[in-house]
């Protein structure tokens, strides 16, 4: 009885709280980004039913992603072409951008650079990025901040001295649950340029997790006022718990790196009223109802959870269990979440070989796998046109509990579910028209069963109602060999506690990447959406019609629709242009892996930081720059 009553509060609280945060989803998707963000050019379509671009034979090109991919491909292309060639080029390309001379040691990072044939080498905007707020530390200072890291829970400290790097051992109050995958990987990665590194200590991120959220009153530019102070630092390092300990958590820290007067600083400024500016507002139980022909330029990683603080209940890193850090203060990081202080640096995962995250594990080993089928290139006519996803309910932590159904994941693991009750609209060519889109509205059930085929494999972390709730409204199947993804030409790719480390390994796939994150990490800026992959937005909402632009209407599409497939050899032809088109960017991707993406752009990267930041931490930061 008393769990019974339990059980409906907690479904009332999640109900409840399920509306509130898909209303602000809804009105915020259609506002913010506006830049950025590529619609049909109509407003009112979804009433007029018809969508017709023009009657040229051409219209198919208006299509709203035809664009994107054409767009993107130009960008990138010129993005190519513009790299520095020679090394006074690059020097003068560093000067112009950041204002300053490149670090000492800037030539033979360019030879290391050019012996590997790293394409992108002016591209480093996210180390300047990152490395800004340091600039107005001492380097004494910043010295002395990455020595009282060390001392903190799932931090490492790294010492390059000449010429060797190890890991600082120190002595912690708190035992460290994570083991040092994360050090060591980076540690690796120096290997082939240790010798030409100067001395310097970097503090390593043991945890996925971003750390480092300091008060936006603390970094104001060029008025720096040291508002933190060593002091402080010790001061927090006495205080340190893993945790939060019931005292508050990562949004009520994320908040105070938003300005003043943001709705993230006003107290009660969190929920956003529902009908506000949408008379129409349609509240149902899935994500997919309100903007679904609207594709994103990008990622959400530029995403002002500042301006529209009701979103961070769609993000579970905003929940994590860990304490982050309000102190400025140099901690490496695999990824960051717009408004960390982290500083990036490839991920470990990255590194290889590893089961659950690289391409083709098995034949990095010596041995042969015992089911050699799991892991075995699929040609792209045999891959199945359906969206595909496998994973843990990984997504954040519970502090404070209650929140967990709104995650990323769970949103797209219900939104993908085969029971879902509400519509979705579709818009698609059709068979005698093939030049011209219509919109249809099918149930959600029956094209979720056509297309997508996402369920979680294992259950971690709290829910509320507990495990029995969560099974009850999220698929579950067995989980699937990474080399099984391979047989589908969609992978979407999902954040997690963090970045998803499955990326890399998803690119070289041969399969089409979808995209939704709200992280960005060193490679950011070097890969372009719609080539490489599809972007996806945080709701998701627009998924279907992506599938319906490159694979075509479904069945039960074409039933709602009421039209029979006639096979004509003018759809036949526009569906394998289309299909065509989805085989570009999964090809595109993989290319990107395989001159981009490589074990070598990692230590090129992490080279040219290395350099930067022992300038940082030098006492003298003119003696450590180059001059030509
Ligand atoms: C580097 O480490 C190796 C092995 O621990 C040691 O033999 C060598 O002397 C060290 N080199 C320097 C310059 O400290
Ligand atoms: C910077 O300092 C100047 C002079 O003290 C002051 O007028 C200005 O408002 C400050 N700017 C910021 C952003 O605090
Ligand atoms: C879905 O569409 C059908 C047919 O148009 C309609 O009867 C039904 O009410 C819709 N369901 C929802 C949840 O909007």
């Amino acid at each position: 009885m008393r769990l019974a009553e339990l059980r409906r509060g907690w479904m009332l609280i999640i109900g409840v709280f399920l509306l509130f945060m898909l209303a602000g989803l809804f009105s915020a998707k259609n506002g913010r980004k506006t830049a950025s963000r590529t619609t049909s050019g109509g407003t009112s379509w979804l009433s007029s039913n018809w969508l017709s671009f023009s009657q040229n034979t051409d219209t198919i090109t208006k299509h709203p992603i035809t664009t994107l991919m054409k767009d993107a491909k130009v960008a990138f292309t010129k993005h190519l072409a513009r790299q520095s060639k020679t090394l006074p080029e690059a020097v003068a390309e560093y000067k112009s951008r950041y204002g300053r001379g490149p670090p000492r040691g800037f030539d033979h990072w360019w030879e290391f650079a050019k012996e590997r044939d790293f394409k992108l080498v002016d591209e480093f905007d996210a180390i300047d990025e990152d490395l800004a707020p340091f600039w107005t530390l001492s380097g004494e200072e910043l010295r002395r901040r990455t020595y009282l890291l060390g001392h903190l829970p799932s931090i490492t400290l790294v010492r390059i001295q000449d010429g060797n790097v190890s890991d600082v051992p120190i002595d912690k109050a708190y035992v460290d649950t994570e083991l040092g995958y994360r050090s060591r990987g980076f540690r690796e990665l120096l290997e082939n340029f240790l010798d030409k590194l100067p001395n310097m200590d970097l503090a390593i991120n043991a945890k996925a997790e971003g750390r480092v959220l300091v008060p936006w009153e603390h970094l104001q530019f060029p008025n720096f006022t040291l508002q933190d102070t060593s002091d402080d630092m010790k001061k927090m390092l006495d205080g340190f718990t893993p945790d939060w300990e019931g005292l508050g958590g990562v949004w009520e820290a994320y908040r105070y790196t938003c300005p003043p007067g943001t709705p993230a600083r006003q107290l009660y400024g969190s929920y956003r009223d529902p009908n506000v500016g949408k008379p129409n507002a349609r509240l149902g139980n899935s994500q997919v109802s309100d903007d679904p022909f609207a594709f994103v330029k990008s990622v959400d990683d530029e995403y002002d959870f500042c301006e529209n603080p009701w979103a961070h209940y769609a993000q579970g890193h905003f929940f994590s269990d860990w304490r982050t850090i309000p102190v400025l203060s140099p901690v490496f990081s695999p990824s960051k979440a717009k408004g960390f202080a982290d500083i990036r640096i490839p991920s470990h995962y990255y590194l290889g070989p590893s089961a659950s995250y690289t391409y083709a594990y098995d034949r990095f080993t010596e041995h042969v796998h015992v089911n050699e089928i799991d892991d075995m290139e699929v040609p792209w006519d045999r891959k199945r046109d359906i969206i595909f996803w496998r994973g843990a309910t990984t997504g954040g932590g519970s502090t404070p509990p209650g929140f967990t159904p709104a995650y990323q994941r769970h949103r797209f693991v219900r939104m993908a579910h085969e029971s879902t009750t509400n519509n979705v609209t579709i818009v698609h060519a059709l068979p005698s028209r093939p030049d011209t889109f219509i919109s249809t509205t099918v149930p959600a059930q029956e094209i979720n069963n056509d297309i997508m085929d996402a369920a979680f494999v294992s259950a971690v972390g709290e829910y509320p109602g507990g495990e029995e709730e969560l099974r009850k409204v999220h698929r579950f199947a067995a989980s699937v060999p990474l080399g099984k993804h391979w047989s589908y030409k969609y992978l979407i790719d999902l954040d997690g506690m963090s970045y998803s480390a499955r990326f890399m390994a998803f690119l070289a796939s041969d399969s089409a990447v979808l995209k939704s994150t709200v992280y960005k990490e060193f490679f950011s800026d070097w890969i372009q959406p719609w080539l490489h992959y599809i972007p996806v937005s945080s709701t998701y909402s627009e998924i279907y019609n992506i599938h319906a632009y490159f694979s075509g209407p479904s069945a039960s599409t074409m039933a709602a629709a009421n039209v029979a497939v006639p096979g004509t050899a003018d759809w036949e032809a526009v569906k394998q242009e289309r299909d065509a088109q989805l085989r570009q960017i999964a090809k595109a991707g993989k290319q990107w892996k395989q001159t981009i993406g490589r074990r070598a752009d990692m230590e090129v990267y992490v080279y040219r930081l290395c350099l930067e930041y022992a300038r940082l931490s030098a006492d003298d930061r003119d003696a450590m720059s180059f001059v030509l």
